[in-house]
Parts: structure tokens; C-alpha cells; sequence
């Protein structure tokens, strides 16, 4: 028997993913615990990062694996964006929290970001391509901006009736908790 994931994806437009999230001040078996669970949840939901904001938890907690290979686990604890450069491209980028949505973003191809590791030690390293757009995807949950304040008029506009489906959706889940 299969135990249920411990985490569940929050979904637009719950206001929990609008917050902004708190710092990392333990490094203790239970940041590693969350750690492991983000990622069970992340490959489980087939995406390529998770922010911990999508699993409820308002806290500064990234990982990401933007090739799938095992050895590219990342998990930022406390990251911050030190810089942004090189040319910047456009992605159909996807969320967790925004099944079946996709739109082009603009965005820079390499960041410098500073962050520490599980074990608390602080790190400073420079990105680029995929995994520099993952990374920046995932920090901007952090602030609370999401996918759909990113993406071209366009895009929104063709993507309206998948949003208005989330905000129905939502709202019958309210109202079926009695909230
Ligand atoms: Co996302």
C-alpha cells in the first residue's frame, strides 16, 4: 500500500500563494523532512520546481531539478537574486499551481543567486539557460508573483477561460468547507 503524499498543491487563486514568504532559521531534521516531501511532491506532480508556498508552507524554501537526472536535485533555502544578466529570451513557462496553463515569459538567461543548504552553509553561484528560468520562476513565488503576472495580455487573454475555471473551482471548494 502507497502512503498519500504529505503535500498537496495550492492552486490559483488561493490567497495563501499571494504572501510573502518568511526565512529559513533552523537547519534541522524537519527543514530536511519538508526538503524531501517538496521534492516527492514536485516529481510526483511531474514539474520541474516547487516553491514552498505551493504546498501551504510560507516559508523562503526552492527545489528544482531542470533536467530530471537524479545528481540535479537543488534545494535553495533562503535564496536571494544577486544579479541578472545576459540577453533576455521567451519560454512557454508552466506552473504547479496553474494546471493546464502555459505562457511566454520574458526573462533574463543568467542569475547570481546567494542561498543556503540544507546544512545552513551559505552559498553564492551564477545560472543559466533552463535552469536559471526554473530558479527564477520558483524565487518569484517567494514574493508572492505568479505566472499570471508575467505572462503577455495575450497569453492571458487566451488562457481565460482555463483562470476562470481555477476561480470556480476554488470557490466550490469554499463553499463545500463551509467557509
Ligand atoms: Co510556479
Amino acid at each position: 500500500m502507497t502512503e498519500p503524499l504529505e503535500y498537496q498543491i495550492t492552486l490559483y487563486p488561493d490567497p495563501l500563494l499571494r504572501k510573502p514568504s518568511e526565512p529559513v532559521t533552523a537547519f534541522d531534521d524537519e527543514l530536511a523532512a519538508v526538503v524531501a516531501a517538496m521534492f516527492e511532491r514536485m516529481r510526483a506532480s511531474k514539474g520541474v520546481g516547487l516553491a514552498a508556498p505551493q504546498v501551504g508552507l510560507k516559508r523562503r524554501i526552492l527545489v528544482l531539478n531542470h533536467t530530471g537526472e537524479e545528481g540535479d536535485d537543488l534545494a535553495l533555502v533562503n535564496s536571494e537574486i544577486l544579479e541578472l544578466a545576459g540577453p533576455r529570451t521567451t519560454y512557454e513557462e508552466g506552473c504547479l499551481s496553474f494546471p493546464g496553463i502555459y505562457g511566454e515569459v520574458l526573462r533574463p538567461d543568467r542569475c547570481k543567486v546567494r542561498y543556503q543548504t540544507l546544512a545552513g552553509e551559505t552559498v553564492e553561484r551564477e545560472f543559466e539557460g533552463f535552469q536559471s528560468r526554473v530558479i527564477q520562476h520558483e524565487q518569484d513565488h517567494l514574493e508572492g508573483v505568479l505566472l499570471i503576472d508575467r505572462m503577455s495580455p495575450a497569453d492571458k487573454l487566451r488562457n481565460k477561460i482555463a483562470f476562470d475555471n481555477l476561480v470556480y473551482d476554488y470557490k466550490q471548494a469554499l463553499a463545500k468547507a463551509g467557509r
